[in-house]
């Protein structure tokens, strides 16, 4: 029985659920969500307390994360031979319950599912240098399927394509780099504290890349005491853009959706990822992305290829992430029609 057990607490196969959910990737591992499970549902909440103010003032990129969550807790569920049936924005009373995803009928397990269920815990943002061996056209091909299945588009960047990208990416980086508000965010989400189960530990900030090669965004600006070695990287990066229809909340939480399915599909067939999204958080580079009037509004930039296993980040535990139901009132602690379980305050440790 998947749901909450008769003392009110949530049973082992919606925990799983939800640990898979909260297994998501999110902008510097804010991980931006709450859950509220009643019998057969599950809300999904933003948590707005974890936005990024400097570089994500309109929390697009806070909804794209809440969507890699709803993505997994989705093909969890599934991977448990139960139909997720999924509303966007059920009340809009509530504006920061981003989804009801009710737990549906029972159903046969689709082996993609399985896969990709399979592939969550394995899939880490990977900052290391890639192998120079080309993404296979097939892999990417099936790639792109992963996108469109979500109502997103990934498209490959040709050798100009990727120039100008990485160009951008390289002016973007640059110009917050000099922004000291961007210093001061960069330095909360970074700083490494002991029991701290979020943002981005040193581990994982990745080598330099010696000539900029590839731009990655700089986690140890900040920190420039743990002195991170330069190295070489790929010489041509395999470049995808993922772009939706449209700039609405909705597209962003489906560009989440179908970031985390291009993610985990990227995972099984053995190949690593990095976002690298400074340009899409200035409003002049990501128009420069972007053709709107052509329905292709750049979400998320994508760097593929091949690499040795990269470090996993911490995440707090499920029961963080509960919200307490409502009490029968209706009178809510936090307008979003409950009241807070043991979800603390941002960010953690
Ligand atoms: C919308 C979004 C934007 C991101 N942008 C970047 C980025 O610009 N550079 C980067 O290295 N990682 C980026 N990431 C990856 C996060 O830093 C990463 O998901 C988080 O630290 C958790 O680590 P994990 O992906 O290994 O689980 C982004 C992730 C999301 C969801």
């Amino acid at each position: 029985m998947i749901g909450t057990t008769s003392a009110g607490s949530i049973g082992a196969v919606l925990r799983e659920c939800l640990t898979a959910a909260a297994a998501a990737p999110s902008i510097h591992n804010t991980q931006p969500w709450l859950f509220g499970v009643r019998p057969g549902t599950v809300d999904v909440y933003a948590d707005r307390r974890r936005l990024l103010p400097v570089i994500d003032p309109h929390g697009r990129e806070l909804l794209v994360s809440v969507g890699a969550a709803i993505f997994n807790l989705r093909v969890a569920l599934l991977a448990h031979g139960r139909v997720p049936i999924q509303q966007l924005w059920p009340d809009l009373r509530r504006p920061d319950l981003v989804a009801r995803v009710t737990i549906g009928p029972h159903t046969t397990v689709p082996p993609t599912a399985r896969l990709l269920a399979q592939a969550i815990p394995h899939r880490h943002t990977n900052r290391r240098p890639f192998s120079d061996v080309p993404v296979a056209s097939d892999v990417l091909a099936e790639l792109a399927d992963a996108a469109a299945a979500e109502g997103a588009t990934l498209v490959v960047a040709d050798s100009e394509v990727r120039r100008a990208v990485l160009g951008l990416v390289r002016a973007a980086e640059n110009r917050w780099r000099h922004d000291p508000a961007y210093w001061c965010e960069l330095a909360t989400w970074t700083a490494d504290r002991p029991g701290r189960r979020d943002g981005i530990p040193p581990a994982a900030f990745g080598p330099w890349s010696a000539m900029e090669l590839v731009p990655l965004r700089d986690f140890g600006l900040t920190q420039p005491f743990r002195g991170r070695h330069a190295t070489g990287f790929e010489q041509s990066p395999t470049i995808v853009l993922l772009y939706t229809a449209a700039d609405t909340r909705d597209q962003w939480v489906r560009a989440g959706e179908a970031l985390q399915r291009v993610l985990l599909t990227a995972t099984v067939r053995g190949l690593a990822a990095t976002p690298m999204t400074q340009p899409l958080e200035i409003p002049e580079l990501r128009d420069l992305l972007t053709d709107a009037a052509g329905g292709q509004v750049a979400q998320v930039i994508l760097r593929l290829g091949y690499g040795l296993p990269a470090t996993p980040t911490p995440r707090r535990c499920v029961d963080e992430l509960l919200l307490a139901p409502a009490p029968a009132s209706g009178r809510h602690a936090d307008g979003a029609g409950h009241s807070r379980g043991r979800a603390g305050p941002r960010p953690s440790g």
